[in-house]
């Protein structure tokens, strides 16, 4: 598959853009300074906080998981039996818990992904979501693959 160029000038602060690549569905979600505060503090709970299993990028491998601090690029796909994840970025639900801080939800068999893609302790998903091979051609744009 080709590689996919993303305009990423538009996306809003806590917004998530979805673009398919190689027939997958790829999330670019631009986190605001609240939501990258959550990642140290959702850390206790994470089955690989600092993404040592052998699967993404090195540039990948730090606590927001991404090249730019607020931009998250990850594959849409829990890494259980993958389905979609959803996105939920409101803080405490009632379906997920008070400390639920936004993340991930998925609804196949209830995996927890942060929001940098950070699989939770004790759900059926193994491993953090896949970051996939990407560039930065310029500030605002964005090659996947
Ligand atoms: Fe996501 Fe099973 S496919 S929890």
């Amino acid at each position: 598959g080709a590689p996919v160029e993303v305009d990423i000038s538009k996306l809003e602060p806590g917004m998530l853009l979805m673009v398919e690549w190689r027939g997958r569905v790829v999330w670019v979600l631009n986190r605001t300074p609240e939501m990258l505060e959550t990642l140290e503090k959702v850390e206790g709970e994470l089955a690989d906080p600092n993404s040592e299993k052998n699967q993404q990028p090195e540039y990948a491998k730090n606590r927001t998981r991404s090249i730019k601090p607020e931009i998250l690029v990850t594959e849409g796909v829990c890494t259980h039996l993958g389905c979609s994840p959803v996105f939920r970025k409101d803080i405490a639900p009632a379906d997920l818990g008070p400390d639920w801080l936004g993340g991930f939800f998925c609804p196949c068999h209830g995996s927890k992904f942060d929001l940098a893609g950070r699989v939770y302790k004790h759900v059926p998903a193994p491993t953090n979501m896949v970051v996939p091979p990407h560039v930065y051609l310029s500030d605002s744009r964005l090659l996947i693959g």
